[in-house]
């Protein structure tokens, strides 16, 4: 029991037993005209024992009727949220008092927490909706405008039909392209899209997207290469279509922000059980205050080039999603103008 409950529950005992015994005394002094001290004696331990246990009775039962409404609340409120059942017990050989100041007290810690990350979720989601507003906003006004021109006479004019439909279907692109990318970290932030880990050969993969970006890389004349040709097999346990999307988001930047007759070159380096995977550029480089947000989304270094080159700021974004759910890490480390490499692990396969 509360200290502070004895210590009331005892007083008021002892003042009741005290007038009890005052009141015993003076009617036996008024019928036999003597103080009997073993009769006042016993009544004193009887009386104070008695109201001991009354006073101490009726004080918890009053705190717990007081204090049980609180209880119940705290405790429906916290079995609603860990969604299972339970019974309200309260326990009269425990302090109660106590127990409520514990309950009320991390109650109120798990619901400051909470409304921490209620408070960072909305941040986050109006953040991202200003954000992806603002990324289609450029693509839809460019085709909006294109086809007004058109519309205006534009079309019968050899000098821009062409060239209108051609700018208003690259701009349609980049608009499939940012939704696909948008769709992505969505499903990959959700968790939706879990990666499907199975045994590969990670060469056979980097030569099929060396293949497909071949000629975007030869438009820069940059030339893409593994560091160690002879190699033929590096086997890691991952989900290969993620990380074909990996390669993909790493090259075409390399190529994106390559100088031209440059080179990116692709490393396996062995790390018991991993493999560690470097893709190094000879690009224009990235300064270093922008180095711990680069894989943030919708970050760019510089807004006006990476916009020029058509870049969301997705990409690596997508990137770190991926490897970090393969429970891998993925780092970055540049210099500007001579080049950046980007590293991730693999599980060996
Ligand atoms: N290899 C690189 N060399 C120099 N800068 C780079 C390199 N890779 C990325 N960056 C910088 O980091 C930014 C973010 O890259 P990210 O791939 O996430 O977005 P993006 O290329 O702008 O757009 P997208 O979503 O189309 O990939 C880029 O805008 C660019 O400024
Ligand atoms: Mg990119």
């Amino acid at each position: 029991m509360n200290n502070s409950t004895k210590r009331l529950a005892l007083l008021t005992s002892v003042t009741t037993s005290y007038l009890i015994c005052c009141a015993f005394a003076l009617l036996y002094w008024l019928a036999y005209d003597e103080i009997n001290w073993l009769a006042f004696f016993l009544v004193l331990v009887s009386s104070f024992s008695i109201t001991f246990f009354i006073f101490k009775f009726t004080i918890e039962n009053f705190i717990y009727n007081k204090i049980k409404l609180i209880y119940k609340t705290i405790h429906t409120y916290k079995i609603k949220k860990k969604n299972h059942k339970s019974t309200i017990k309260l326990d009269f050989t425990r302090d109660i008092i106590s127990d409520v100041n514990t309950e009320v007290t991390q109650w109120a810690e798990e619901s400051s927490q909470e409304i921490e990350q209620l408070r960072a979720s909305e941040k986050y989601r109006r953040e991202f909706l200003g954000n992806v507003s603002h990324e289609l906003k450029t693509p839809i006004f460019s085709i909006q405008g294109y086809l007004q021109t058109l519309i205006d006479g534009g079309i019968h004019d050899p000098n821009v039909n062409i060239k209108y439909l051609e700018r208003a279907e690259k701009n349609v692109d980049r608009l499939v392209n940012i939704v696909r990318d948008l769709d992505a970290i969505s499903k990959l932030e959700s968790g939706e899209l879990k990666p499907n880990p199975k045994k590969f050969n990670i060469i056979d993969l980097v030569h099929e997207i060396f293949d497909e970006l071949e000629l975007k890389a030869k438009e820069k004349k940059i030339k893409l290469f593994l560091a160690d040709s002879s190699v033929a097999t590096v086997f890691v346990y991952a989900d290969k279509e993620k990380i074909r999307q990996v390669f993909v988001n790493l090259l075409r930047n390399s190529i994106s922000y390559g100088n031209a007759g440059g080179s990116t070159k692709i490393s396996f380096f062995e790390m018991d059980p991993n493999i560690l995977v470097e893709v190094t550029d000879t690009g224009v480089g990235i300064e270093q205050k922008d180095l711990p947000r680069i894989f943030e989304r919708f970050y760019r270094t510089d807004e006006s080039r990476s916009r020029e080159l058509g870049g969301t700021g997705l990409g690596l974004a997508i990137v770190k999603h991926i490897i970090e759910a393969h429970d891998q890490v993925v780092n970055v480390r540049s210099t500007v103008g001579i080049g950046t490499t980007f590293g991730f692990t693999l599980k060996k396969g």
